[in-house]
């Protein structure tokens, strides 16, 4: 691939999609809220707050965050966040405060998704 093309290919596959890892995406949209509790929201770090969610299972937590809770906004603000760089957050969240999960492969993708889908029929 020659450089032009290396470059354009480059700035597309980085602007069409948000491809990064649970700590990047955190780092850059999460963390304005979780890392202070700003609104009430559960602090990264707080195995408390976190041990509760936890329980709720990595599919419903990372399926009804993605849709929005009360102050916590859907995709957490983020409308071009897709539900794998969500999930990959919630992850890093969790394991910074007392969790042991790992990335969603495609099947934990496909629940999450399926939830995700059930929620958005709901409200309709
Ligand atoms: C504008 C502030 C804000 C941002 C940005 C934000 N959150 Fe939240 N989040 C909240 C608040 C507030 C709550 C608590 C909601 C409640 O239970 O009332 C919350 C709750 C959550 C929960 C628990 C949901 C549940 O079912 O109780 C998860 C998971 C979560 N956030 C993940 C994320 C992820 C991942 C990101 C980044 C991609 C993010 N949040 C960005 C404010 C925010």
């Amino acid at each position: 691939m020659n450089k032009t093309i290396g470059a354009l290919f480059l700035a597309l596959s980085t602007s069409s999609t948000w491809a990064a890892t649970g700590e990047e995406t955190y780092k850059a949209v999460c963390s304005t809220c979780h890392t202070q509790g700003v609104a009430n929201s559960p602090k990264i770090g707080d195995a408390k707050a976190w041990g509760k969610l936890i329980k709720e299972g990595q599919v419903n937590l990372t399926a009804d965050g993605y849709m929005g809770v009360r102050g916590m906004p859907a995709r957490g603000g983020r409308a071009d966040l897709g539900v794998a760089d969500f999930a990959n957050a919630v992850v890093y969240m969790a394991n910074q405060s007392g969790g042991n999960w790992q990335n969603p492969d495609e099947a934990m993708l496909k629940k999450i998704n399926a939830r995700i889908d059930k929620r958005s029929a709901a409200k309709k």
